[in-house]
């Protein structure tokens, strides 16, 4: 049946609980999914044939329960590297094969819409869902979800592009008013989304909980039908994050058209129906039929394509081996490093000792709605095992029997958070005596030390000792194991489980290799072995930049302390987000925005930029010049000319990953900007402002290989 057709057949009563979910699923006295450990359904229309739409999370692999009662079979899901992390591989092709094995998983197990990707901006290393967005910068960012995207619904089912827009703290996150300026909006938090819906169509979007500049995202007209349909002509449905917003008759009037989950949204904490809501609006004429139907027609639309609709019968049986191997190459592509003082790669006879109670607790990922079940996890330790690297068994084995017996006692026993995730209270690493170091540091060649940081939805990290400091027994530990080893003539690298920058700068000066795997999923301690001994040569690059201290970032007064349950985050900073604020004002990072190094090294040559009407054509050559094969990320940035709008030093407006370069082997590479992504927002339109621009060709922000200059000479505007 057409959509219209499906409308006109629909009661008023249905068309009210069509836009409002069931509920959600499994809790709060709702029966659950027909898919356990989902996030939301649809209403059920039978006497129509339309069926409730099953909607399930998340950005780093689908989030069911792995288990059921009453059967053994089994549901699990891969566990892929977590949005930063595959921001890493600036690898379109890669994402956009990603979301190809997470499609599957979704339509496989009977679920229709995926939430994800998140795609909100690292205005800050602090926030807590971090891990699940993908860079600082909106091109990134944009690229990546759209590769994604197409992905996921190439298997015919949908995605949801969240939360739009300005979510980029926690705490507080479902009252905060985020205020920012419309040029900030426009040109970091708007364009990310921008890119991903005029590139991909996503079926849905999510607003976000927070409020912007004044008004809830999910009741904000403005955002909802002014940019998302009317200017950049998004015809799927929004719906609501969880519980978001405090007026379902408003949020209807704005343009959200699915309130979710659905019958428990809360007000001042007393629940309200909104079903009922709804109707007596209708009924008082406060909200007509016709903006009930918009909502209807939008979200009709999108489920008549879903498998659901479509009555496919689905297997429960993904194709859980393939995807493993998608997961592993995910992981393979992000890894970055950071450091390398001719510590890596090693021969795999190379004897090595493991320290850090991460070998064993690995970090695969973070808490919340972006947790996955999968059928395994590959800890660090057990991956080098696997791999029949020549680990220190005896050490390892204290760390074992450490663990073991420290998770038993009060202070340290792993227990369930907000969301039912276990999660495990930091463990002190300082408990080997400088004497047992010193005996380990003889036996072995190389020194390895992890340290691993986990976070998560509803709360922020802190710029304090043990999260983005390391705390002092971390700091001891690296200290006496770099002291033992060099003492010896022996070398130490630091492998970094994070899933967000903590700092490094003053502590890298005592090691001699860092290697950041960030949470690289189920199979991180596969990708981790293969990257030692150089079966894998590191070609990721920085998504975010590492800052020197914490007070050297932009928005450093974020989030406002929960204590003081902040009402409003100001986003002072304006545009000056990430590498632009570092770049213009001239601050020194740890490890800048695009950094990565390779075990092979990679030359530039041959800029050509030509302006061809509106498109900048650009190309240039990249040759393997070192011993390894690898891959090189080329980054162009713009540097505008000095004119009346306020620029930051250079822009990302595009990037390549080249195809693997045996050593001597080239590419040549052809890209194209189109002219109006020079653009700033400026009253209501884009201005690119005429003058001389600088096209700079890097191997990181910071490390510009190749520039050349070429004019506009008229200025330009573009519509939005
Ligand atoms: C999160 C969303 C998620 C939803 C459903 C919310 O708390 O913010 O990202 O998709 O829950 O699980």
């Amino acid at each position: 049946m057409q959509t219209n057709e499906i409308l006109g057949q629909l009661t008023l009563e249905e068309k009210v609980k069509l836009i409002v979910g069931v509920g959600f699923p499994g809790l709060f006295g709702n029966p659950p999914s027909r898919v356990h450990g989902v996030a939301g359904e649809t209403y059920p229309i039978p006497r129509l044939g339309i069926p409730a739409t099953v909607l399930a999370d998340g950005p780093a692999g689908l989030r069911i329960n792995p288990t059921r009662e009453g059967t053994e079979k089994t549901y699990h899901a891969t566990a892929f590297p977590v949005e930063t992390m595959l921001a890493s591989s600036w690898n379109k092709e890669l994402l956009e094969k990603v979301g190809r094995a997470v499609g599957e998983e979704v339509r496989e197990y009977g679920v229709d819409i995926l939430l994800a990707p998140a795609i909100n901006i690292h205005r800050n290393p602090l926030c807590g869902r971090n891990f699940e967005y993908y860079s600082e910068d909106p091109v990134l960012s944009g690229e990546m979800a759209a590769a994604f995207v197409k992905g996921v619904q190439s298997q015919g089912v949908g995605a949801c592009v969240k939360h739009f827009v300005a979510n980029e703290q926690e705490t507080n996150r479902m009252q905060v008013d985020t205020i920012v300026s419309e040029r900030a909006l426009r040109e970091i938090y708007l364009k990310a989304f921008e890119i991903a819906i005029k590139k991909a169509k996503p079926w849905t979007v999510m607003s976000a909980y927070n409020k912007l500049n004044g008004k809830y995202c999910s009741q904000n007209e403005w955002l909802l039908k002014k940019v998302l349909r009317e200017q950049w002509g998004f015809e799927g449905f929004v719906m609501t994050d969880w519980f978001a917003g405090d007026d379902p008759v408003e949020q209807v009037k704005s343009g959200n058209d699915s309130i979710m989950p659905g019958k428990t949204y809360q007000v001042n904490f007393q629940r309200k129906d909104e079903v009922e809501e709804i109707m007596q609006a209708i009924k008082e004429g406060k909200l007509s039929e016709e903006e009930l139907n918009e909502c209807v027609r939008n979200i009709l639309g999108v489920l008549v394509n879903t498998p659901s609709y479509k009555k496919y019968s689905f297997s429960d049986k993904p194709d859980l081996d393939t995807h493993a191997e998608v997961a592993y190459e995910a992981g393979a592509e992000g890894v970055v490093l950071l450091k390398n003082n001719d510590v890596l790669p090693f021969d795999k006879d190379t004897s090595f000792a493991l320290f850090g109670t991460g070998q064993v607790e690995t970090i695969k990922g973070g808490t919340g709605s972006g947790d996955t079940h999968p059928r395994y996890i590959i800890p660090i330790l057990e991956g080098v095992r696997r791999a029949g690297l020549r680990v220190d068994e005896e050490l390892a084995k204290r760390y074992e029997d450490y663990i073991a017996k420290m998770r038993e006692t009060e202070e340290y026993k792993p227990r369930a958070d907000l969301w039912g995730t276990i999660v495990k209270p930091k463990l002190p690493e300082n408990f080997l005596s400088e004497d047992e170091i010193r005996v380990v540091a003889e036996k072995n060649e190389v020194g390895i030390i992890v340290i691993s940081r986990i976070s998560g939805e509803g709360y922020d990290r802190k710029p304090i000792k043990g999260d983005f400091y390391l705390s002092d027994d971390e700091f001891e530990l690296i200290q006496t194991v770099s002291t033992e080893f060099h003492k010896l003539g022996k070398k130490v690298l630091v492998i970094l489980n994070i899933g967000s920058p903590i700092e490094v700068a003053s502590w890298r000066d005592m090691v001699d290799g860092i290697l950041l795997i960030w949470q690289a999923g189920q199979e991180t301690g596969r990708i981790l072995a293969d990257v030692l001994v150089g079966k894998i040569n590191p070609s990721g690059k920085l998504p975010t930049t590492f800052p020197k201290d914490y007070k050297d970032i932009s928005s450093w007064s974020f989030p406002g302390e929960p204590a003081d349950n902040p009402q409003k985050v100001v986003y002072e900073e304006d545009i000056y987000v990430g590498y632009r604020y570092y770049d213009t004002f001239n601050v020194q990072p740890a490890y800048e925005f695009g950094f990565g190094l390779s075990y092979t090294t990679f030359e530039y040559k041959d800029l050509n930029v030509l302006l061809d009407g509106d498109l900048i054509k650009i190309s240039y050559v990249v040759t393997n010049m070192g011993k390894y094969p690898g891959k090189e990320i080329s980054q162009v940035y713009v540097k505008a000319p000095k004119g009346k709008i306020d620029k930051p030093f250079q822009e990302l407006k595009t990037f390549h990953k080249t195809k693997l370069l045996n050593p001597g082997e080239f590419e040549r590479i052809d890209l194209e900007i189109p002219l109006k992504d020079l653009a700033s927002f400026v009253k209501e339109e884009w201005l690119v402002e005429n003058g001389e621009y600088e096209i700079r060709v890097g191997a990181s922000s910071r490390d510009i290989r190749l520039r050349k200059t070429f004019s506009v000479g008229e200025e330009r505007i573009f519509k939005p």
